[in-house]
């Protein structure tokens, strides 16, 4: 069974990718996935708070040194010795771009285009095949419309698109207004394709405690029905790639986004949740399934219950929503 695959240009030896989570942070880890069958992997984040905070720092180092004696200078580190974080996830690239045949993916998540490039251009340079962008604004100014924040958006899409020859994918939340002609945006500003979609940072509240707490959970199937939507409406009518994330638990979620029309399927909690071994799971139950139905490749479902596939587009549409609801408790 051939399950070569193309996404951003590139040709992967599967569908199902490893995304951005601290699992991927260890070459060994990385090594083992591309062995379980992944067919790209996306490194960690680099956070642009990470980022400025690193630069704040170094900038301390080196004003202070300036401002000291001549002798206390050679306490501190020479700005090329000294590794930052971001270093440190730059020279992880270049290992593991070195090391994999399976393309390497590196992970920017920020606000501003000021400052992503420099570091866009350092991942390049380190080997990698491609860049995803984690564009994570939260517009919690009141006083910022919609508008702006697509602007700002669009604006950091095409700074980072302009700066690297290497693909770039755009990791979207889905709270635009009109997500499908935002995503066109972005492969119009330039990108090759988008990631649908970014799980939003979304704090609790501690009753217990009367505080408000951080939360992150491990996704559920059920929780892929946003992104399977927004694929179904766009495959077959954009030039970008399409890769699903959220929700991906067995093969036959796998199969779902595929149906849709994702060029990819993308997995982390799982992945968290039965360890990197769960890729070869994913692989497998993959082929099994399109060896059931005789089929020897993905391109033989891609797509096939998109929304323009489909003769009767309805179920992707208010029609259906209304029968749903009308239906409930009848069957
Ligand atoms: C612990 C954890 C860490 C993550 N770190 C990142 C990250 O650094 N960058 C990023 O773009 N997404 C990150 N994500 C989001 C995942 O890449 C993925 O898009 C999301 O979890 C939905 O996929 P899933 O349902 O398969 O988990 C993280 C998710 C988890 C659970």
């Amino acid at each position: 069974m051939d399950l070569t695959t193309r996404y951003l240009g590139l040709t992967l030896p599967s569908p199902i990718v490893a995304s951005a989570s601290p699992l991927n942070a260890r070459l060994e880890t990385l090594k083992a996935l591309q062995g379980y069958g992944a067919g790209a992997v996306v490194l960690p984040s680099v956070f642009e708070e990470q980022f400025w905070h690193e630069q704040h720092i170094l900038d301390q180092l080196i004003g202070n040194g300036a401002e000291s004696f001549g002798e206390a200078q050679s306490f501190f580190p020479a700005q090329a010795a000294f590794t930052t974080d971001s270093g440190n996830q730059v020279a992880l690239a270049e290992k593991a771009a070195a090391t994999l045949e399976i393309p390497v993916i590196a992970s920017l998540n920020g606000t501003t285009d000021s400052g992503w490039t420099d570091l866009a251009r350092d991942f390049q340079d380190a080997g990698v095949a491609a860049i995803e962008l984690n564009v994570f604004l939260l517009p919690t100014d009141l006083t910022v419309p919609g508008a702006e924040v697509e602007q700002r958006t669009l604006d950091v899409v095409a700074a980072v698109c302009d700066t690297v020859q290497i693909p770039v994918a755009v990791k979207i939340g889905p709270y635009f207004s009109a997500p499908g002609h935002m995503a066109q945006r972005i492969v119009a500003a330039g990108a090759a394709g988008v990631v649908l979609f970014n799980r939003f940072y979304q704090p609790d509240i501690d009753p217990a405690t009367l505080s408000v707490v951080p939360s992150l959970d491990l996704s559920t199937h059920a929780e892929m029905r946003l992104p399977l939507l927004w694929i179904g409406v766009l495959a077959g009518r954009t030039k970008g790639s399409l890769a699903a994330t959220t929700g991906v638990e067995g093969p036959e979620d796998v199969v779902r986004y595929l149906l849709a029309g994702a060029d990819v399927a993308m997995t982390t909690s799982a992945l968290l949740r039965h360890g990197p071994g769960h890729m070869a799971v994913l692989v497998q139950g993959l082929k099994d399934w399109l060896a059931a139905r005789g089929l020897t490749s993905p391109d033989a479902v891609r797509g096939r219950l998109s929304h323009g596939a489909l003769a009767d587009p309805e179920a992707y549409e208010r029609a259906n929503y209304i029968k749903v609801m009308q239906g409930y408790g009848r069957a």
